[in-house]
């Protein structure tokens, strides 16, 4: 299965890399953007990966009728373009994301960035990869000299506050912060240690499913902001990347939470 999602992302990475007609359009506000290559991506991944598991169900970010059904059978959480407002600027840092899951519990998940052509994945139980290398042992590095990222959980207003107010906090105890504008990406960072620390406040499980998994098979943090699991059933908070920084920042922000 990990092969022919990566073969797939593969595929989505070319027709991403097709730029001349986005037909760009806004969604729920002007920072939720969606092209016409959102669209065609997902509509090609699910018709391929309904071939590859008959009968699953899909949980993709482009699909008002999503059958949720996740936590039974064989299922797909699919972020067609993840950084879509990176892409439609021309800021060539976004990606597709595919993970598979088994009676909702992840089995293998791909990342695949196709302007670094820097392909993320993990199947269970074996480790995280990139473009097929298996990511060596990783510094767990303290907060203190983190290179973190945070991410504005730009579709709701109501976490602008708290967001950068715990922004502010990553700033002071850690080496600097970025915002790099696609979550699956930030993940996927965190894994290899380009990050040593991710948060946002809140997010969909297309965002993360890959890339969580893939952290937590890279032998990195992946909870929530209180620490607890990452739940794909719902839209949740984020902390990824070294042990040490996500316990110490898991301290410091508990006041503000
Ligand atoms: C968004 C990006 C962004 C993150 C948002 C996501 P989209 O995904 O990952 O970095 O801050 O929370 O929704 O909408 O570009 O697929």
């Amino acid at each position: 299965m990990l092969k022919k999602l990566e073969d797939l992302a593969e595929k989505a990475g070319i027709m991403m890399t097709d730029t001349e007609n986005l037909g760009i359009r806004e969604k729920t506000s002007s920072r939720d953007l969606v092209t016409t290559n959102d669209l065609a991506v997902q509509e090609m991944l699910m018709e391929e990966c309904s071939k590859l598991a008959p009968g699953c169900s899909f949980y993709c970010e482009e699909n008002d009728m999503q059958d949720r059904d996740i936590l039974h059978g064989e299922c797909f959480i699919i972020d067609p373009i993840d950084g879509t407002a990176n892409y439609v600027y021309g800021l060539d840092h976004s990606c597709t994301s595919i993970a598979y899951l088994e009676d909702g519990i992840v089995k293998c998940g791909v990342v695949y960035d196709p302007f670094r052509r820097e392909m993320f994945s993990a199947s269970e139980g074996k480790g995280c990869f990139l473009n097929g290398k298996k990511a060596g042992a990783i510094t767990d590095r303290t907060l203190g000299d983190a290179m973190t990222c945070f991410g504005t959980a730009p579709y709701d207003e109501d976490t602008n506050d708290l967001t950068f107010r715990l922004a502010q906090l990553l700033y002071e105890n850690s080496r600097d912060v970025r915002r790099t504008g696609s979550a699956a990406l930030d993940c996927c960072y965190a894994a290899v240690g380009r990050f040593d620390l991710y948060f946002e406040l809140r997010i969909s499980p297309w965002d993360h499913a890959a890339g969580s998994f893939i952290v937590r098979e890279a032998g990195r943090h992946a909870s929530d902001m209180k620490g607890e699991p990452l739940d794909l059933t719902k839209r949740t908070s984020i902390l990824c990347g070294s042990n040490a920084a996500a316990e110490r920042f898991l301290e410091l922000s508990e006041p503000f939470l």
